[in-house]
């Protein structure tokens, strides 16, 4: 479908008038009931002739998605004409199929490993599974120490002091739902039961999938690493386009907020995985086929799974043990300096602390596994934001006590609250609601945005956070068009597709209720394998210094910066030099031959592995399979994505037949077939019930190839290392299309499932002043950058002046830097242009001379 179906007559190529024409008269699409009907990304020729003209029809061949080949979805060279509608069409199209996407993942993709399955699959009563929205086994159980406060034995409800802020273990987000979320519920699953573990062998159709090629070790993660993932030797790193090493360990920073499956930084015994479950499941028929009630084995998320900033907080009684309060003002978080002008840095932990004996050293902070320099320099940022808060919100108080704070008692909601009523510890959790929500702004309008950085997931991000009407109007109109075809919005899995698309209408602000899409909140396993993005580090960071920005003074390895060394570097070159070094150097590219060299050979405590070092990348691989993610090629089908029939699939055929990009590629598919190698196909053995061939075929071991060829064990790849080959990607995407789609939903769901982001995001929570500061990014209203940059009037962003809050003397560094995880020096140019050049002032940046 066009979306801009008036302007499809202004061609730009000879296909585009006829195939907007036809592309009118064929109507929408329909969204697939069937796993075999999904849309795989892939539209009809005239389709892609209507939006992206003879190069997006070129492409329809590739397993990869269609739309960025589509107009104005690239940097300049990709616009269409001048004057027509062309950038329109291909942006808007772009946004539909990432909205197709989106509603196939919630019909097909929502597996929950608490329990609640089995119901979302059958329904309860009358009522259809996905419309279920309280389950019995999210309550909380006779030995909680809030059992009795949410109702005991009867109907479990939230209220008082366990709904007015976020909880430490994450109860009580969702109201008649106490555990959803909390710490130590099941990390849920995006794959079907089945597919999931084929390791184990379990399963006829896994067995078909891998013959007796896979294992827990085969092929040898370690062998892997080696030959596929190792970068040279000379410290050099290939390096990302558009993020800098501050991209790199702010994602670090927020995956320790949304999940862990270690206990302290530990594994179970002999370092296995800590499982929840390995008994076999129970199995039940629905729909002509018999299905698991949950994973074969699970695990527990070890935090808190809502975005509470737990990282800094807490999540548990132990971690809460090393958040140090001010004495002298208890609303605010302890920051120790030895001078009475610096607002100072985190206490260090200290012997009175729980604590895993490798964090010796290291800055008191909830989550501190795996630390790093870049960690401590985000932790300690918070914390001054954190203050900041309070410092203000004391001011106003100071100024007006007998004012009306906004804020709500949930047991008196008819009273106001003036601001002298209001003690440290409310204010602690207050800065805490509006901390966790400035990191959920950040990570969703800043982070994201530069790491996926083209026109239509910028669009689509601000609709995740703002609406869809702001952002593209005919898009939200044309959504609900296709949406009302799918008949009466009453049905269960219905509703929640109606409700995905009118939730991108006013975005997750202002939502009346939180909405889990029929399936309890919680992150799935396939969630953290595609955060495995290790490669953003650099072997070595390149210390500059304030006030001489262009010249790398020290070149500090940065194994040199890790756990208890951490500390001392930040406090030796001081916050605002670290924000100017990672903020100017580039993170290291997301692909194959390029993990860092220090983590390969990481030191660890002796008890994690006899020669007291670990691969952490063949640590990533061994782990995934563990817990059961499928490979990658079965993961691209169960996620809604079209399968690849050999390694050089991988290759992007968008490079013209000599680039040296290209034979880079050539050279990676030949390594990947020595280390996974090759089979004679059996064209009698299934491989899947997730998708099926173009003719309607089921898919077999062959692939499409005549029985008994030589075939690539493509089966056989692991998912991380499958991301990493992914060459063919969107314009400016860091990561691949298939983290994209695992992204789509994750990246919803966690914005729409929180109370305190939805239903909760009011002053009678987070005080006038509070849902200001969320709102205006600050205290003193919003700012605005000067120009357009890519088209857009925008906003200074939220981590731009949270760093000038806790570091002034950065205002000059920062004036040209519109999203600070770009890097600072780099020339933005027009519309997502991703070249290496400097800004005006930075031209005698030495990074631009290597
Ligand atoms: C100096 C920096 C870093 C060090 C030393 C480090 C170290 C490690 C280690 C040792 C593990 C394995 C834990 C285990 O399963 O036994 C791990 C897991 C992981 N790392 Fe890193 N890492 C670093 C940076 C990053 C960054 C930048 C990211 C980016 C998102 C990242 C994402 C992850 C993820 C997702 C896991 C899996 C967590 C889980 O199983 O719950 N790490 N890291």
């Amino acid at each position: 479908m066009c979306a801009v179906l008036a302007a499809c007559h202004l061609p730009s190529d000879a296909r585009s008038p006829a195939d907007c024409l036809t592309l009118l008269r064929g109507g929408f699409r329909e969204v697939a009931s069937e796993r075999g009907a999904r849309f795989l990304g892939k539209v009809e020729e005239a389709t892609a002739g209507c939006r992206g003209g003879a190069r997006a029809v070129r492409y329809r061949a590739t397993p990869w998605v269609d739309w960025p080949n589509y107009w104005g979805t690239g940097d300049a060279r990709s616009r269409g004409r001048r004057g027509t509608s062309e950038d329109r069409r291909g942006i808007e199209g772009a946004l539909l199929d990432l909205e197709y996407q989106r509603l196939e993942l919630i019909a097909f993709n929502l597996l929950d490993n608490d329990g609640t399955y089995e119901a979302y699959v059958q329904g309860r009563g009358s009522l259809p599974g996905p419309a279920i929205r309280t389950w019995p086994e999210l309550r909380l159980a006779p030995g909680h120490a809030s059992y009795a406060a949410v109702g005991g034995a009867g109907e479990q409800r939230c209220h008082g002091e366990l709904v007015r802020y976020r909880t430490l273990t994450g109860i009580c987000n969702d109201v008649s739902n106490p555990a959803m979320g909390a710490t130590g519920q099941r990390f849920a699953r995006l794959v079907d039961f089945d597919a999931a573990f084929p390791e184990l062998g379990a399963e006829e159709l896994a067995r078909s999938r891998h013959g007796d090629r896979i294992g827990l070790m085969k092929p040898d993660p370690q062998r892997i690493s080696r030959a596929l993932l190792s970068r040279g030797s000379d410290g050099d790193y290939r390096k990302a386009d558009t993020l800098n090493a501050l991209a790199a360990f702010w994602i670090q920073f927020e995956t320790h907020d949304w999940f862990s499956h270690l206990d302290e930084g530990r594994n179970g015994p002999g370092d296995r995985a800590l499982f929840a479950d390995e008994a076999a499941p129970r199995r039940f028929e629905a729909g002509g086929r018999s299905r698991l009630s949950r994973a074969p084995r699970t695990t527990r998320n070890s935090v808190s799974a809502w975005w509470d900033a737990s990282q800094i907080y807490g999540f548990d009684a132990t971690s809460l043990r090393r958040v140090k309060r001010d004495p002298g003002d208890s609303a605010k978080l302890l920051l120790v300096t030895a001078e009475a002008d610096s607002p100072g840095y985190l206490p260090v932990l200290d012997a009175r602390d729980p604590m895993n004996p490798a964090w010796a050293g290291q800055e008191a902070t909830a989550f501190p596994d795996n630390w790093n320099v870049g960690l401590s320099f985000f932790h300690n940022v918070f914390a001054r934001e954190h203050n900041a808060f309070v410092d203000a919100f004391r001011a106003q108080a100071q100024q007006s006590p007998l004012a009306d704070c906004g804020l709500r008692d949930p047991d008196r909601p008819g009273e106001l609250v003036r601001y002298r009523d209001v003690t440290s510890d409310q204010l602690f959790e207050i800065a805490r609601l509006v901390v966790a929500a400035e990191i959920a702004k950040i990570h969703t309008l800043e982070w994201t945005t530069q790491l996926l950085y083209d026109e239509p997931l910028y669009l689509a991000l601000r609709a995740n956070w703002d609406g869809i009407f702001e952002a593209s109007p005919l898009v939200s109109k044309v959504l609900a068009q296709v949406v009302g075809r799918l008949g009466t919005p009453s049905g269960g899995s219905r509703a929640n597709q109606w409700y995905s698309v009118f939730a991108t209408g006013p975005g997750i602000v202002g939502l009346e209720s939180a909405n889990h899409f029929g399936s309890p909140f919680n992150f799935p396993e396939e969630f953290v394998t595609a955060y495995r993005l290790h490669p953003l580090l650099p072997d070595v960071l390149e210390l500059r210094r304030l006030g001489d920005p262009n010249v790398v003074r020290k070149r500090v390895p940065a194994v040199e910066t890790v756990r208890g060394h951490a500390t001392a570097s930040l406090r030796e070159a001081g916050l605002a030099s670290w924000a100017l070094s990672l903020g100017r150097q580039r993170a290291g590219a997301l692909t194959l031959d390029n993990h860092p060299r220090f983590l390969q050979s990481l030191p660890v405590p002796v008890s994690r592995s006899r020669s007291g070092q670990v691969d952490v990348p063949a640590l990533d691989i061994q782990r995934d399979r563990e817990r059961g993610v499928p490979r990658f090629n079965e993961l691209r089908r169960q996620l809604g994505l079209r399968q690849l029939t050999s390694f050089d699939d991988f290759v992007d055929q968008r490079l013209p037949p000599e680039a040296p990009e290209r034979r880079l590629q050539l050279d990676r598919v030949r390594r990947l077939r020595e280390v996974y190698g090759q089979h004679r196909c059996d064209a009698t053995r299934p491989i899947t019930t997730a998708q099926l061939a173009a003719d309607g075929a089921g898919l077999n071991d062959c692939l499409g190839h005549p029985d008994g060829t030589l075939v690539d064990n493509v089966e056989d790849l692991d998912a991380v290392v499958g991301f990493l080959a992914e060459s063919t990607r969107p314009h400016g995407f860091a990561i691949s299309e298939t983290q994209l789609s695992v992204f789509i939903l994750e990246a919803s769901r966690r914005l729409f499932s929180d109370r305190f982001l939805t239903a909760s995001f009011r002053p009678a929570y987070y005080s006038d002043l509070g849902l200001r500061w969320v709102n205006d990014n600050g205290p003193d209203g919003k700012q605005w950058e000067a120009g357009q940059p890519n088209g857009h009037h925008q906003e200074v962003s939220p981590l731009k002046r949270v760093l000038l809050r806790a570091l002034p003397e950065l205002a000059e560094e920062l004036r040209p830097v519109v999203n600070v995880f770009d890097p600072w020096a780099r020339e933005r140019g027009e519309y997502y242009a991703l070249e290496w050049r400097p800004r005006p002032g930075a031209e005698a940046d030495e990074s631009f001379r290597r």
